[in-house]
């Protein structure tokens, strides 16, 4: 390929990638696989590498993020970006309204109805986007309103900003204004890993977005998955738009994600009603919104309205529930999980908060609860957003509140005279001395027979996502401990139907709520003749034992090892035995599985008690073994293929494809399992591996050979594929 061609493809590249880009994070209706994207993405890449030059602003390769910064520059913003007035209440809201219209009538633009955009107020941070003949030029924070703060480097990492815009006739300059958010999902993920890595937890989305933003390293921006709203057109030179509506669709033309809930309505009675309906639907977000921004949708009437101060008149927030509250903190108590983690949490005096009442909140851990310095007796400030579960942001420690007598005192001395909170030395379950290994943030219980850790292991076992054993809730779980019908999962496959309800002399024995109906025999004598919901729970038992092994391994609650780890650990040891013979560092060359997943998992399968649960799971027939999926039949049944480098001619796809429909398995790192290493142009690393492992080493026409797709590798380097 000559440069004239390297640029043009380049270019076709670029639109196609950018293309994929808005169909898989605006529209969320992708039309080709992560392979195929990647392949696309993996040849552009070269070009780039080979031609640096083409690689333009608008290349999706800047997406993975680029070099540190020092710091940040300032910009300008080409027009203020504004704030927003309240509206506490719906009286509020209706005299905005009389006011937009009675200004409007004293400039002779006096009307019955106004028209109006109810949008989502996203709890994100503000940013402007700036393109320059169509392409993605500047992006700011909203700063002080006039000058922000350029994060361009990182708001190219967001996959749904485009880096082009999509309509044909892009104007010279227009400014796109929007919040940026991470999805609450991400969010807790994120803290997730934070609390694990022994770092401060985000107090909320928001602030994680913020941080996100600022930092400095685009890279680490780019890991975390930010996603953009967008709101407004700000400055723009060559666009026509009569009003906000026709504005929203333009960004929507342009590929913005604008918010498919956004209505506009006929006066201020419609308004109210949209912005309860979103105040409704606010839990089943998977963004945070704090209230509902309402618009005056015609330009002219916003430019007759104008501004006081920085808050436009045609706009307003209308404030939902605050989603902190102040309260009471009684008691800090502590929950103990399966695997033995003591988490404390918050008992709260009842509060109305982001919609509901809350008297529970996590407290992550005992470091978490030092650094913010809460102790049990203080005034805290409790969380909830969306369907995050609360959390306690922190004590209150100014201004005054009551004591127990309905005395006022300081909160500040009240707080001082509090003891400060510590994890508790025993078990609260079963009183065994806890144990916090060095380095670790956990402090856990160490008896494997802890009633506490018994049970939640047992819920796990039977819940949705693992062996999904319908008609056996915690509840059910917890009446059968205390029964002493079941001391752990195998149990479960030992119960009858006269755990749950007999006849005893002529009466009937049930567990509460098990209750059965009795009818007289044929010989006269008296017979249970339905129990219904205990035949229910037996058949829900006897089905699970068909989930698959990955299922089954998930479900054993081993540390660390969620269901996506248990598939990855299936696919490499697809029975128990095999994963029994494993070391920890067989395991670890998983991909996708690390040392601290490969100990946790042999530490869990080496113990006595665990191995003899297996053992009495195998022999009540629960699948230990993974059906392998049909798999084409062919010379490469039962190799495994390792792909390195770029190939002469077949893309990555291609050679996966052709060694999957000759039976063969690709998998992405090289271990003692694999058999051959594919290697092209530019290897990795996995080429070291590969020689130091002693795997084979193949290129494209060994492969081809293999394969047996030799043939049809033509001249002129096209493949026709099986
Ligand atoms: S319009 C002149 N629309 O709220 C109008 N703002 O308090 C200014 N926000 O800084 C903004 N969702 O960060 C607008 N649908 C929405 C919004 C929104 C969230 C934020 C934005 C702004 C703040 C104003």
């Amino acid at each position: 390929m000559n440069e004239a061609e390297a640029a043009s493809r380049a270019a076709e590249l670029r639109e196609t990638i950018n293309r994929h880009a808005h169909l898989y994070y605006v529209l969320d209706a992708p039309e080709i696989d992560d392979a195929a994207y990647d392949a696309l993405y993996r040849e552009l890449q070269t070009l780039e590498e080979q031609y640096p030059h083409l690689r333009t602003p608008d290349s999706p390769t800047h997406r993975v993020g680029g070099a540190p910064l020092e710091g940040f520059t300032q910009v300008r913003h080409l027009e203020p970006m504004l704030s927003l007035a309240n509206a506490r209440n719906e009286e509020e809201l209706l005299a905005w309204d009389q006011r937009n219209r009675r200004l409007l009538e004293a400039r002779g633009l006096g009307d019955e109805r106004l028209r109006y955009v109810v949008e989502p107020k996203i709890d994100g941070l503000a940013i402007s986007l700036t393109y320059r003949d169509g392409v993605f030029a500047v992006g700011a924070t909203r700063g002080n309103g006039e000058v922000g703060e350029d994060v361009t480097a990182n708001l190219r990492t967001v996959g749904s900003i485009p880096l082009r815009l999509l309509t044909g006739d892009a104007p010279p300059v227009v400014e796109v204004r929007g919040e940026v958010y991470l999805p609450l999902a991400a969010f807790r993920r994120l803290n997730e890993q934070r609390i694990a890595a022994g770092l401060p937890a985000f107090v909320n989305p928001r602030n994680s977005a913020a941080g996100s933003i600022r930092q400095l390293d685009p890279r680490l921006a780019a890991a975390r998955p930010l996603d953009v709203w967008c709101y407004a057109v700000g400055y723009s030179e060559g666009l026509d738009l009569r009003d906000h509506t026709s504005a929203l669709e333009w960004l929507r033309a342009a590929g913005f994600k604008v918010n498919p809930g956004i209505v506009t309505v006929n006066g201020i009675e419609d308004v109210a009603a949209a912005a309860r309906s979103w105040e409704e639907r606010r839990a089943e977000l998977d963004y945070d919104i704090d209230g509902a921004v309402v618009k005056v949708d015609a330009f002219a009437l916003q430019r007759a309205l104008g501004s006081v101060a920085h808050d436009p008149r045609w706009a307003i927030a209308f404030k939902f529930a605050p989603s902190t509250m102040t309260t009471r903190l009684h008691s800090i108590e502590v929950n103990v999980g399966r695997t033995g983690v003591l988490t404390p949490f918050a008992v709260l005096e009842p509060v109305f908060v982001g919609g509901v009442t809350v008297e529970r909140a996590t407290l992550h851990n005992e470091d978490d609860i030092r650094r913010k310095d809460i102790r049990p007796g203080d005034d805290v400030i409790v969380q909830r957003a969306g369907d995050v579960i609360p959390q306690v942001v922190g004590p209150v420690t100014t201004g005054e509140a009551e004591d127990g007598e309905g005395r006022r005192e300081s909160r500040e001395a009240r707080h001082a005279a509090l003891p400060e909170w510590s994890m508790p030395r025993s078990c609260p379950a079963c009183g065994s001395e806890t144990v916090r290994e060095t380095g670790e943030v956990a402090v856990r219980c160490p008896n494997r027979s802890c009633p506490a850790q018994l049970i939640e292991s047992i819920k796990h076992f039977v819940s949705k996502g693992a062996m999904d054993i319908e008609g056996i809730g915690d509840e059910t779980v917890a009446l059968l401990h205390e029964q002493g019908l079941i001391e752990n999962v195998a149990d479960l496959y030992g119960l009858e139907r006269d755990h749950f309800v007999r006849l005893e002399a002529g009466r009937v024995v049930a567990l509460p709520g098990f209750g059965g109906k009795t009818r007289r025999g044929d010989g006269g004598e008296l017979e249970l003749a339905e129990a219904k919901r205990a035949d229910k729970v037996l058949a829900a038992i006897e089905q699970s034992k068909q989930r698959p092994f990955a299922r089954v391994l998930f479900a054993l609650g081993i540390r660390h090892v969620g269901g996506v780890t248990a598939q990855a650990l299936v696919e490499r040891y697809p029975s128990m035995d095999a994963l029994l013979e494993a070391g920890a560092e067989d395991l670890a060359e998983v991909p996708g599985i690390g040392p601290v997943v490969a100990e946790a998992v042999t530490q869990f399968l080496g113990d006595e008690h665990n191995r003899e649960t297996v053992e009495k799971l195998r022999a009540a027939g629960v699948r230990l073994v993974e059906e392998s999926p049909a798999r084409a039949e062919g010379p490469l049944t039962g190799s495994t293929f390792v792909l390195t480098g770029r190939l002469p001619n077949l893309t990555r796809s291609q050679a996966q494809e052709l060694i999957e429909a000759a039976g063969g398995k690709v998998s992405s790192s090289v271990s003692r399992a694999t058999d051959y290493v594919v290697a092209g142009e530019d290897p990795g690393s996995k080429l070291d591996k590969a020689s130091s492992l002693g795997v084979a080493v193949i290129d494209e026409v060994e492969l081809l050979e293999l394969t047996g797709g030799e043939g049809e590798a033509q001249q002129d380097g096209q493949l026709s594929l099986p």
